[in-house]
């Protein structure tokens, strides 16, 4: 289980407004989550926490009760709104950068590992290529067979579809279900309310740093609003 207890950043230690607000959630082993909520609301700066590249004011991250800056590298994967694909590396190389740094395995195995994902990803002729060359579907199985590289427990998505052609939301949702693992959680950042739908079993709502809404699928989507915060009754009414 991901707990997350009391998470505070503030940009500078005084600051009067914080950028998340002391934000307090568990995910269950197995289980999807999406985080909703309008632009500003402090979504990727709550996943950068999470991932460790930001560093929280206050508050704990725990995962299945350890500090979350405890756990090997890399076992909390996370796919980059933009992927963040090294260019200069190949699809391969891509793949085998993280784990070969921190001597995971042997290199015969790595390999071997890296081109059964890209063959499960559909990507075997771009083995060899360069990241330039390839479609914004394509990267963004790059970057997934890249954090799958590591085995993560903990894997996270940062708006999935933004930088994506519309009609690709239902292979999004569908490769982001069949990431889902009796020993994994998954958090996909997202104002793509259908994705949201289509993947999560909890939808957590943010607006200004906080938490106003951490509630069942069902429930946040059920036709009355019955139920939710008054910003997410908007939010909603808005998409539609
Ligand atoms: N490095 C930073 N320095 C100052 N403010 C930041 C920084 N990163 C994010 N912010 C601010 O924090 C708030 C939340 O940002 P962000 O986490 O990117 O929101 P979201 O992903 O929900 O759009 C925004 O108001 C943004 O301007
Ligand atoms: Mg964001």
């Amino acid at each position: 289980m991901l707990n997350v207890s009391a998470l505070t950043v503030r940009m500078q230690q005084n600051a009067e407004r914080s950028i998340l607000d002391h934000l307090s959630f568990d995910v269950n082993d197995g289980e999807i989550l999406a985080i909703l909520g309008p632009s500003g609301a402090g979504k990727t700066t709550l996943l950068r926490c999470l991932a460790l590249l930001h560093k929280q004011t206050a508050g704990r991250i725990t995962f299945n009760g350890a500090p979350i800056d405890t756990l090997a590298p890399g076992k909390v994967g996370i796919v980059f709104q933009g992927f963040n694909l090294f260019p200069h590396l190949t699809v391969l190389e891509n793949l085998l950068l993280a784990p070969k740094c921190h001597k995971k395995d042997t290199s015969q195995a790595l390999n071997d590992k890296a081109k059964k994902l890209l063959c499960q990803f559909g990507l075997e002729s771009q083995i060899h290529v360069y990241p330039h060359s390839l479609s914004g579907g394509q990267k963004q199985r790059v970057a997934i067979a890249r954090a799958l590289m590591m085995d993560p427990p903990v894997l996270l998505f940062d708006e999935p579809t933004s930088a994506l052609d519309p009609e690709l939301i239902n292979e999004v949702s569908d490769i982001i279900k069949a990431l889902r693992q009796p020993n994994r959680v998954i958090l996909v950042v997202t104002h793509e309310v259908r994705l949201a739908r289509h993947v999560a079993d909890q939808i957590l709502f943010m607006n200004n740093g906080m938490i106003l809404d951490n509630v069942t699928n069902a429930v946040f989507f059920n036709e009355s609003g019955d139920g939710l915060s008054g910003r997410a009754k908007i939010f909603l009414s808005n998409l539609s």
